[in-house]
């Protein structure tokens, strides 16, 4: 397995391709269509192809040993089934698995057939039944959109009016196209908010590093929600009981229920948890969602820490026996925060020149996300999310300010940065 493509652009692909990179064996590594970062590894090559059957091909010609995918939008549009068909290794789930992300009635609908803890819901088309619902469940309470909207597609709404106005944004505004034709509405949860990722070969399971991303714009969590502006590993609001609850309660019986189905899952599958009290006290981890993907920026700093030969892990998984073998994990924590271009979320401004940017040392990495070459060899902005700064430390602490030393000398014209990342356990 010494030839490896990994579809995507963002900080997550560039983790994940450099991880791959220094994995034993590995003799090269493509990025489709990659990134400012991911063109200046040596290491690494960008193929400028975004096309599903013009990657088959390529795959094909150049004989491609293993294929992994970051996002969502390639799975929901079947590059795996095509990949497979052709007889190609592709690590991910097949377009009708990618549901569970791509649906967010699809994926409920699963969750209440097979017991799986979940917030109380309803979904609708109709406008008019919509508000009704709102009306007799009263505030706070969650509208999202089905399909898929960038992370945009969600609305926690403080006030019934709120809800109202997100009803009518998305089923008779059409603010987000088909993918808001029909909305989720469910019940407010409260609690801490953890990431849960792990690989499914279609019946095992290997779980990845713990997580925790921080969703909102600003510090404090306040703000707009966001694709998420920083991440750490090991997050410890995951407990043992939360992780064996999370395993028993959400991971296996997804993985089960989906076969049972008829739809074998395999690939990243990412459980977004709440995990809160219930009436006495006792510790309830529930699914916000899934997703069908690896998460970003939780991607970037669960790279850093893997030690071991993530090639041959995701090789193994793709080819359906994930039990060979574990993952070796850097005992340090890591720490990413993420540098977002002004206007991000709503209206990113591109085209800022980027500097500062330094060679990885032992304790810090920048990943590239939203930055592309100009005319005179800058590397400049060209997306919401630029770049995620990792740090590593043997205390969350030190991987925080290893993170920010780094992150603090790399300048844009307009950078956003959070800068209290990690601070629910610190
Ligand atoms: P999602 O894309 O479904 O994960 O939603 C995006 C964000 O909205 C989550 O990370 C939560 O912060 C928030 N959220 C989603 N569903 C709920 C819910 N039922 N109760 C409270 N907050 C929620
Ligand atoms: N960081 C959240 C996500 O990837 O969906």
């Amino acid at each position: 397995m010494t030839k490896v493509l990994v579809i995507g652009s963002g900080g997550r692909e560039h983790a994940l391709a450099w991880r791959l990179a220094k994995s034993e064996g590995v003799e090269k590594v493509w990025v489709a269509p990659g990134n400012a970062g991911t063109g200046a590894d040596s290491r690494l090559e960008n193929l400028p192809i975004t096309d599903i059957e013009a990657l088959r091909d390529w795959a094909l010609e150049n004989k491609i040993n293993l294929t992994v995918v970051g996002p969502e939008a390639p799975l929901s549009k079947g590059v795996v089934n095509v990949f497979r068909a052709a007889g190609l290794l592709i690590f991910g789930p097949t377009k009708e698995a990618a549901q569970l992300e791509s649906s967010k009635d699809f994926a409920k609908a699963f969750m209440k057939r097979k017991g799986i803890p979940t917030a109380e819901y309803e979904s609708f088309t109709d406008p008019q039944a919509a508000h009704e619902y709102v009306r007799a469940k009263g505030a706070p309470i969650v509208i999202k959109a089905d399909g898929l909207a960038a992370g945009k597609g969600v609305v926690v709404a403080m006030t019934e009016d709120e809800a109202h106005n997100a009803i009518d944004d998305m089923l008779s505004g059409h603010k987000f196209g088909s993918a808001g034709a029909r909305v989720v509405i469910e019940e407010f949860l409260e609690g801490e908010e953890a990431s849960f990722i792990v690989m499914v070969d279609g019946k095992n399971v290997l779980p990845l590093a713990t997580s925790q991303d921080h969703k909102r714009l600003l510090d404090g969590d306040k703000g707009p929600n966001t694709g998420g502006m920083g991440a750490y590993s090991p997050a410890p609001c995951v407990t043992d009981e939360v992780y064996e609850k999370t395993m028993r309660e959400i991971i296996e019986p997804t993985v089960r229920g989906m076969a049972e189905d008829g739809i074998v899952y395999t690939g990243f599958l990412y459980a977004g948890l709440m995990i809160g009290k219930d009436k006495e006290g006792k510790t309830t981890v529930k699914t916000l969602e899934f997703n069908c993907r690896m998460g970003d920026p939780e991607t970037q700093p669960i790279m850093s820490r893997i030690k071991s030969g993530f090639a041959q892990t995701l090789a193994a998984a793709a080819a359906g026996d994930i039990t060979k073998g574990g993952i070796e994990y850097d005992t340090r924590s890591a720490l990413g925060v993420v540098l977002a271009a002004r206007g991000y979320p709503e209206h990113p401004e591109k085209g800022a020149v980027i500097t500062g940017l330094t060679e990885e040392t032992d304790d810090a990495v920048i990943f590239h996300a939203g930055t592309s070459n100009d005319a005179q060899g800058n590397i400049v902005v060209s997306g919401g999310r630029v770049l995620c700064v990792v740090g590593l430390g043997d205390t969350l602490k030190q991987a925080h300010d290893a993170a920010y030393r780094t992150a603090d000398q790399v300048h844009f014209d307009g950078v956003q940065k959070r800068r209290d990342i990690g601070y629910r356990a610190l």
